[in-house]
């Protein structure tokens, strides 16, 4: 079976590509990561890329004026390596609609949060200030608003006593490395339709048991 042609669009250390490449390293992974692109160069993202041996390239947003011509630069990057799918990885720079247009439906981005709640920057600051019990984060497809879009899989993880935003955001991390491969996997095997801006997945075995917390005694 063909494998699904991914670029990922980093603009920093790229952990959440790594556990892409370790995820598709397995030949039976449905999807392939075919190009690397920082819009930031000399990224630990991009060194992750040449390790593995992925081709890898910077589209410095700095070199354009305006953000349509740098998107349209990103776009050509992405085709020419024959991208189908793009998973934007910590990609930082806000997305504008002729992109977002362009790649409907194909163009995944994961978010350290629970979407809805915390939509934007500084979510574990925001979650801890909030009181919340659980944090977590969301893989979805990407729509104009930010941080918004076709929900595909979330994580959740428990927001502990004397959690800083530092602590928090590393056990988020972990969840992120586990759920965006399996998100990417799903899309990949076309098990995901999106309807009405909701997604219905096929084939799912049943739901892990309630993640509870404060932990029953
Ligand atoms: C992750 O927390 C991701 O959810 C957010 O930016 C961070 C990127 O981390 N969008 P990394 O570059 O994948 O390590």
């Amino acid at each position: 079976m063909a494998r699904l042609k991914v670029g990922v669009v980093i603009s920093g250390r790229g952990s959440n590509l790594q556990a892409l490449i370790e995820a598709a390293r397995d030949p039976a992974y449905p999807a392939e990561i075919v190009l690397v692109v920082s819009n930031v160069p000399g990224t630990g993202g991009l060194a992750r890329a040449e390790q593995a041996g992925i081709p890898a390239e910077t589209v410095d947003h700095r070199g354009f004026v305006g953000r349509q011509p740098f998107e349209e630069a990103l776009t050509g990057t992405l085709e020419r390596a024959g991208v189908e799918l793009v998973c934007l990885a910590g990609f930082m720079r806000i997305v504008t609609e002729g992109f977002i247009a362009h790649w409907h439906d194909r163009l995944i981005n994961i978010h350290p949060s629970l979407l809805p709640a915390f939509p934007g920057l500084d979510t574990h600051a925001r979650a801890l200030a909030a009181g919340v019990k659980l944090a977590g984060c969301t893989v979805h497809f990407v729509r104009a608003e930010v941080d918004h879009g076709p929900i595909v899989g979330q994580a959740a993880v428990p927001v502990l006593p004397g959690d800083t935003a530092d602590a928090l955001a590393a056990r988020v991390l972990e969840a992120e490395h586990r759920l965006f491969p399996l998100c990417l996997r799903l899309v990949a095997e076309g098990r995901v339709r999106v309807a009405h801006e909701a997604t219905e997945i096929d084939g799912l075995g049943p739901p892990g048991a309630p993640l509870i917390n404060p932990a029953p005694e």
